[in-house]
């Protein structure tokens, strides 16, 4: 097992000031949870896409609470030195305070995570403040939310017009209000996410929402290649950039028979963790995402976001170096606004 140190709160906030973006991935079992840790990922998702990935569901809509902590426990036995998030599943923390908290609870307590996740903006506001009030670490996640979006005619890149991105930032300000340590943006384009990520305090992870926001999480299964239904634009799988540095890493062993008997570094672990590897790399680098894998905006689209009372300019401004202890002090939300229709129309397969 790997020597890896955990990331603490302080960790991430000091990423975000310093510009140095985290690198995440999901895992749901143990071989691709230890591959995540061993290539030195900063945080490790057990998403509910493991509804759909692992355990074949057509959405994320019908995986439950006891199924998530299964792949919960799972993924912390194969990296249990990696700061782990449980995903909290549709049904889990909607309906009152109480059903959020415990069932936040749960994944703390019988999965060994060190926080959950879950989806929505200020409808779920009251709850997350319930959780953290209750002392678990709280990542809000916006944009595309599967949860409620899969059910409803598929899945769209939010953030394209005026009044998504409002409700988006909105929203955002809300969350942190909430007291969330974090916040994941899905399915954006680049410029509107990295608007989101500069004006708040905390850190605004994106999964196909560009490279300007503080760090990247990709699914496990898109980075293997490993999920055969479809794969969202924003998804790279990395097996092809790995498979000469493994094919000469075996070349190199003397012995292979040997090297499997003793230390079972002969096959598919150690692709996964070469591909990760080279993922992480790209992401603090700032090699990935680049333009194959964001989404575009029209150019009119984009004049009408900046006329948005929301948008602070083009420049990229450095958040305050004091980022870590703004952490505690939850800072001001904007003032909240009518939830307006879902506009974006793009699905999340093609690139506009
Ligand atoms: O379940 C998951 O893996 C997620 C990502 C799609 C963001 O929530």
């Amino acid at each position: 097992m790997s020597k890896q140190t955990k990331r603490t709160l302080a960790n991430l906030m000091g990423m975000k000031a310093q510009h140095a973006p985290a690198a995440w991935v999901t895992a749901y079992d143990v071989p691709f949870a230890l591959a995540a840790e061993r290539a030195g990922v900063d945080l490790i998702l057990v998403g509910d896409s493991g509804a759909m990935v692992q355990l074949g569901y057509p959405t994320t809509n019908p995986v439950t609470m006891d199924e998530m902590i299964v792949l919960a426990r799972a993924a912390h036995r194969g990296a249990p030195n990696t700061f782990l998030i449980g995903d909290m599943p549709q049904g889990s923390y909607e309906a009152c305070e109480r059903d959020a908290v415990l069932n936040a609870l749960r994944f703390i307590k019988e999965a060994g995570c060190d926080a959950v996740k879950c989806e929505g903006g200020r409808r779920v506001a009251g709850k997350i403040r319930a959780m953290v009030d209750a002392g678990i670490l709280v990542m809000g996640h916006l944009g595309l939310t599967p949860q409620s979006t899969a059910s409803f005619g598929g899945y769209r890149v939010q953030g394209k017009t005026r009044e998504s991105f409002d409700r988006t930032v909105e929203d955002a300000f809300e969350l942190q209000q909430a007291g969330v340590f974090a916040i994941l943006l899905e399915a954006m384009p680049e410029e509107p996410a990295a608007q989101v990520a500069r004006q708040l305090h905390v850190p605004i992870y994106g999964i196909g929402a560009g490279g300007k926001v503080d760090g990247q999480l990709v699914i496990m299964h898109d980075l293997m290649g490993f999920y055969e239904p479809f794969r969202p634009w924003f998804a790279k799988c990395y097996i092809p950039s790995v498979t000469r540095q493994f094919t000469e890493f075996l070349e190199s062993v003397p012995d292979l028979k040997q090297l499997g008997r003793s230390e079972r570094r002969d096959g598919l672990l150690v692709l996964a963790e070469m591909a990760i590897r080279e993922y992480v790399k790209d992401v603090r680098d700032r090699r990935f995402p680049h333009h194959e894998y964001i989404y575009s905006i029209k150019e009119e689209e984009l004049a009408a976001l900046r006329m948005s009372s929301y948008w602070k300019g083009d420049h990229l401004y450095p958040v305050d170096g004091n980022a870590a202890s703004l952490m505690i002090q939850h800072c001001a939300g904007a003032p909240a606004a009518h939830v307006p229709a879902n506009g974006a129309e793009q699905g999340v397969t093609t690139k506009e």
